[in-house]
């Protein structure tokens, strides 16, 4: 693969993902054809977009408490280990062909039922929510975990400002639908545009960011410049990103990976090492950037902060 020989990480997919999740992984992806999208990063974007890397801008922010104990990730493993599949399947790919994606200007269309509804300058939304940074775990449904340093703002209060109707019962979000600029979405890996949902009293809750920012500079594209969401106790899918509309809606969305694979995806994607992946365990995991594994915590060690969201509910059915 071209965009294999390209050395801009040190660390191959299979060296860091425990290897019985890898070899599932690969087995799915075999399964549903998601491997072809690997080869729709074209081999002259990879070495012109990889020159054109930008510096990404400092940012002013807040620093809080959160995470303050935590040791975050090395930089180069949360910014050339990622999943996006709109820039192809494989770890590394993000971080070279991501680099072509234009995130200015930048606007999130919000529609349903609220009663500010409409397109919203990202540099608007910035200027009515202030950045704050908050160290938060990061853990993927594969089983690796980072932890990372957000910069970002409250997501409940960008939701104030546009007060949902008592008809808002969930929030859908989706990512920009561009295949010239995103070419794995000229694959059928997903049902594009990236999609994913959730409950309004969980987008409400105050762990929940929109992320612009990480180790205190703009996201990088490869991790959902220019914006994207923070959900910390919920497996990394949940987290979308470069989002461009929000719907306020009264059914439960369905989001792209429950569409892709409804036995092994839930809407609710909470992290739970009770609840096995269908094809693997979910009660360790792998730390990236180190040779250790842990276990898991309930809701990703936020269980204190967010188990009330679920008094009642079956977490092994809604999972
Ligand atoms: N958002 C979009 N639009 N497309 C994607 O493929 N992948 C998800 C999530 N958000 C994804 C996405 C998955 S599976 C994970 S684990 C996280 O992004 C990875 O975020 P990171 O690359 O910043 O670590």
């Amino acid at each position: 693969m071209l965009i294999k020989k390209e050395k801009l990480s040190d660390i191959k997919e299979n060296e860091i993902t425990d290897e019985s999740v890898y070899k599932q992984r690969r087995e799915f992806i075999k399964k549903t054809g998601i491997l072809a999208a690997i080869s729709v990063v074209p081999a002259l974007m990879v070495s012109s977009c990889a020159d054109a890397a930008p510096e990404q801008a400092t940012l002013t922010f807040k620093k809080t408490s959160h995470g303050k104990d935590l040791k975050p990730t090395a930089i180069k493993h949360v910014t050339t280990y990622n999943n996006f599949y709109e820039f192809g399947t494989s770890k590394s790919s993000p971080a070279i062909a991501a680099q072509s994606l234009k995130i200015e200007p930048w606007s999130i269309t919000v529609e349903g039922d609220v009663k500010n509804p409409g397109k919203y300058n990202l540099e608007d939304i910035l200027k009515k929510n202030p950045l704050e940074e908050r160290i938060y775990r990061f853990r993927c449904v594969e089983a690796w975990s980072m932890v990372i340093p957000w910069v970002g703002f409250p997501l409940a209060d960008f939701i104030k400002q546009l007060e949902p109707g008592s008809k808002a019962k969930y929030i859908e979000f989706q990512t920009l639908h561009d295949p010239e600029q995103m070419p794995g979405q000229k694959s059928s890996v997903l049902q594009w545009p990236y999609t994913e949902g959730l409950r309004i009293d969980e987008a409400m809750h105050p762990l929940v960011m929109m992320a612009t920012g990480v180790f205190g500079k703009s996201i990088p594209k490869q991790n959902g410049a220019p914006i994207r969401l923070v959900v910390p106790w919920k497996y990394g899918f949940k987290n979308i990103k470069s989002i461009v509309k929000m719907r306020f809606v009264e059914q439960q969305p369905k989001s792209s990976w429950e569409l892709a694979a409804p036995l092994e995806y839930g809407f609710y994607a909470n992290v739970n090492p009770k609840v096995d992946h269908p094809r693997w365990t979910q009660s360790r995991e792998r730390i990236i950037g180190s040779f250790r594994r842990r276990k898991t915590d309930m809701f990703n060690g936020y269980a204190d902060e967010v188990a009330s969201l679920y008094t009642g509910v079956d977490l092994k059915k809604f999972f």
